[in-house]
């Protein structure tokens, strides 16, 4: 069976990661990897890589950056060629960046079975870009994996057939377990003279929290108060920095003398940094997930989550972005007031070898 799986952005690399490594054990699986370059940076994209141990991509696509419609685009006139060379049996899909949809898009297309691994997840919020690439994969795909019950109710709701769903726990998971131990061998805490301090860490990209300055403003001014408690370490986005330097709050960031902003981390630094923090904010959907494995209070600057066990079992809370809501959250986390996690069912490391298996099954 040959099947080309696809990467493209950052939260993509983590959830390949054991599914390529799973493949390894059945020679009747010939896996392609192709990458489509949408995220490029090598802080972005090779370092991850290098350090999850994931092999070479036979091609990258080197679509890069651009709007919605021209990135999308992008990758879907590089694909269609690459599946017409390879005829593939298969195409397995990540996640919910735009390459996922691209590449699903064009598979189908080409009569490609498509597989979807972490489908079924909604926050019901159509104005995030991946909420739209979410709904789309999943009306599209053949065989649909899931990291929660949640997503198997959201498939079922919008009559996707149950033979074609299942849950099979969480392969982000399956590469946080197996690093947990090496990552902490980082030097990180030291390079940022952090040692034996509490700190929080704080992440933003989206685009409804950074592109509009005035809502980010509005963070900032709970991260204002936050960092005259304890040190905030910040590793910023690309696309956040830009955003930053081009509006009037970098000044109002380099006032804060507890506010620390990072390059992006790799894998490992990142993972040690979480689990030594006292509290991580975030707008991220990934660390949702990690922070509720490492039992590390994760208070979500947004409205609304597609991860709802992470809030039911979790560490997670919803807390949106009023500044004193954050505050409040904050406050109780550190505190002590925060709920001792559960783990979420499933999200036992061995998530990678159960798709390779059904794979195997089923197709
Ligand atoms: C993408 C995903 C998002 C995911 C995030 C993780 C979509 C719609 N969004 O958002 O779901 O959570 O990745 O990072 O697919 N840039 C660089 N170097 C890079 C990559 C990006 O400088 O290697 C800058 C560029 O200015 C680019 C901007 O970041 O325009 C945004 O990149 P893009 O890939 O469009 O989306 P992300 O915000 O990274």
């Amino acid at each position: 069976m040959k099947i080309i799986n696809i990467v493209g952005a950052r939260p993509n690399f983590m959830k390949i990661a054991p599914i390529m490594t799973a493949y390894a054990n059945y020679p009747d699986i010939e896996p392609i990897l192709v990458h489509t370059g949408q995220h490029y940076d090598e802080k972005m994209s090779d370092l991850f890589f290098r350090q999850l141990g994931i092999p070479e991509p036979a091609l990258n696509l080197g679509v890069g950056s651009g709007s919605h419609a021209i990135q999308t685009a992008e990758i879907m006139k590089a694909f269609e060629p690459v599946v017409i060379e390879y005829g593939p049996d298969v195409v397995l899909l990540v996640g919910d960046v735009n390459s996922t949809i691209a590449c699903g898009l064009v598979a189908v297309k080409l009569g490609v079975k498509l597989v979807h691994v972490e489908a079924g997840l909604r926050s019901g919020d159509r104005t995030m870009p991946e909420e739209i690439n979410r709904i789309l994969t999943d009306s599209i795909s053949d065989l649909l994996f899931c990291t929660e019950q949640s997503g198997v109710d959201n498939l079922l709701k919008e009559g996707i057939s149950t033979e074609r769903i299942y849950m099979v726990g969480h392969v982000m998971i399956d590469t946080l377990l197996k690093n947990r131990e090496k990552a902490e061998e980082s030097n990180i805490l030291s390079l940022l003279g952090l040692d034996g301090d509490d700190f929080a860490v704080l992440t933003l990209h989206r685009p409804s929290n950074v592109d509009d300055p005035a809502a980010f403003g509005r963070i900032l001014d709970a991260i204002e108060t936050i960092q005259n408690d304890m040190p905030v370490i910040f590793p910023i986005h690309p696309r956040t920095r830009k955003k930053l330097e081009s509006s009037a709050l970098s000044k109002r960031v380099n006032e804060m003398p507890g506010l620390r902003l990072t390059d992006p981390l790799g894998y490992l630094d990142f993972l040690k940094l979480m689990s030594h923090a006292k509290v991580v904010l975030t707008d991220s959907g990934g660390i949702q997930e990690e922070t509720t494995i490492l039992q590390i209070p994760c208070l979500t600057l947004r409205d609304n989550t597609e991860r709802p066990i992470t809030t039911e079992l979790g560490t997670n809370q919803v807390v949106g972005t009023n500044p004193i809501k954050i505050i409040e959250a904050y406050k109780r986390a550190v505190n002590g007031g925060w709920r001792k996690p559960a783990i979420p069912p499933l999200w036992d490391g061995c998530a990678a070898e159960r798709i390779v298996r059904i794979l195997l099954e089923e197709l």
